[in-house]
């Protein structure tokens, strides 16, 4: 369908990466590993070189995100999706509420489900809506994803629970960029290969006193077999002393401790604002069009991190988005598989400059025009 489009050159985007996840990880990051030669990669993750810098991370963390001394950053291999299970098998005591409004939120709700010895509840919208959950009578644990990265919807606030219940918030895709009093949580966790621009495989929790002391109560339970990698007090233990259970990706936490330097030099206020001018520019352009929609139409449900844009039928996200990886001008911009829609989804981590997503819209704009 576009074959022959000439791409304009001056709407060809500094970065192409605009995926939601691996997200931009910057050159300059992988430049910073390069120069540590000999003196990083294959170290021990027990040694001081690898310590300092799962130190730094927790230290950066609890900056970042102002929390009070008594939380603990953990860490650990399995990404976000290990977390699921570790929750259920390990802090749910007899139940858990979910609130699901689409992909992710659902698959962790699944994966509580199974787990025999607690009792699962799902509370869910349609996709494309919004929820924002709250404290539920003989639920132990409130269930909350911080940003739906199915279909571009975050928090607009945060659920209150009383003393007795643990607020557990999945943060993988929004953790850094979309608004969250994290010091009201109780395990706010999130991999960081999407704002903290790392790659996958790791997961970071910070947990309140309250989770911390759950999760030691229910170690201390005997007749639940746990294994030893989604062991809460393995997990706990490491992060004491600044390492994770088993051997992590060296890699993804340098790029994760160099992503959080920046964006502590910025602070998360001031990160907020950014990524809220950015999510101005891409709804603003969606509602300026008579060929594009905004997906999510609840306004205070409209994700900071990712927005997804429905796009008239005449025209085939999927022939702009082949044409344009082809090029190599635009990478990962389709909508989420399981959604089928004509969608764009653009993510507006951190690292994607205001900018390019100025130049991306003035090019997407232009290649349907070209066709309408
Ligand atoms: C909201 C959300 N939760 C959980 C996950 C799973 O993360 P991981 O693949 O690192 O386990 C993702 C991945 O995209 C996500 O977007």
């Amino acid at each position: 369908m576009f074959d022959n489009y000439e791409i304009p050159q001056n709407l060809i985007p500094s970065d192409p990466r605009f995926g939601s996840g691996p997200s931009l990880v910057p050159v300059e990051y992988l430049s910073a590993l390069l120069k540590t030669g000999v003196h990083y990669m294959g170290t021990s993750h027990r040694k001081p070189a690898i310590k300092n810098v799962v130190k730094e991370i927790q230290d950066g963390l609890m900056k970042y995100f102002n929390v009070p001394s008594d939380y603990l950053v953990v860490l650990g291999n399995g990404g976000a999706t290990l977390l699921f299970d570790m929750i259920a098998l390990g802090i749910v005591e007899k139940k858990a509420t979910h609130f699901t409004c689409g992909e992710f939120s659902e698959k962790w709700f699944k994966s509580s489900k199974l787990v025999p010895w607690i009792e699962t509840e799902q509370v869910s919208v349609p996709f494309g809506k919004g929820i924002n959950g709250k404290s539920v009578s003989g639920s132990d644990l409130i269930a909350v994803t911080l940003n739906e990265t199915s279909t571009g919807v975050q928090l607009s606030a945060l659920p209150v629970v009383d003393a007795n219940t643990i607020l557990a918030v999945d943060a993988t895709s929004g953790g850094g960029q979309c608004p969250c009093d994290v010091s009201k949580t109780d395990i706010y966790f999130f991999s960081p290969q999407k704002v903290f621009a790392s790659d996958g495989g790791l997961w970071i929790a910070i947990m309140s006193p309250k989770a911390l002391a759950r999760a030691k109560k229910i170690a201390a339970d005997k007749s639940r077999y746990v294994p030893d990698i989604m062991n809460w007090t393995n997990a706990i233990t490491n992060g004491e002393s600044n390492q994770t259970y088993n051997t992590p990706a060296l890699a993804t936490l340098f790029f994760m401790n160099e992503q959080l330097k920046v964006m502590n030099l910025l602070g998360y206020e001031e990160v907020q604002k950014l990524a809220q001018r950015k999510a101005d520019l891409l709804y603003g352009w969606a509602e300026s069009k008579p060929y594009l929609s905004c997906y999510i139409e609840e306004k205070e449900f409209r994700s900071i991190a990712v927005a997804t844009i429905d796009v008239d039928s005449k025209v085939n996200v999927d022939d702009v988005i082949k044409f344009l990886e082809k090029k190599k001008v635009v990478y990962g911009i389709d909508g989420y598989r399981k959604l089928g829609r004509n969608q764009f989804r653009i993510s507006m981590f951190h690292n994607i400059s205001y900018s390019d997503l100025e130049k991306l819209t003035g090019l997407l704009s232009a290649m349907i025009e070209s066709k309408l």
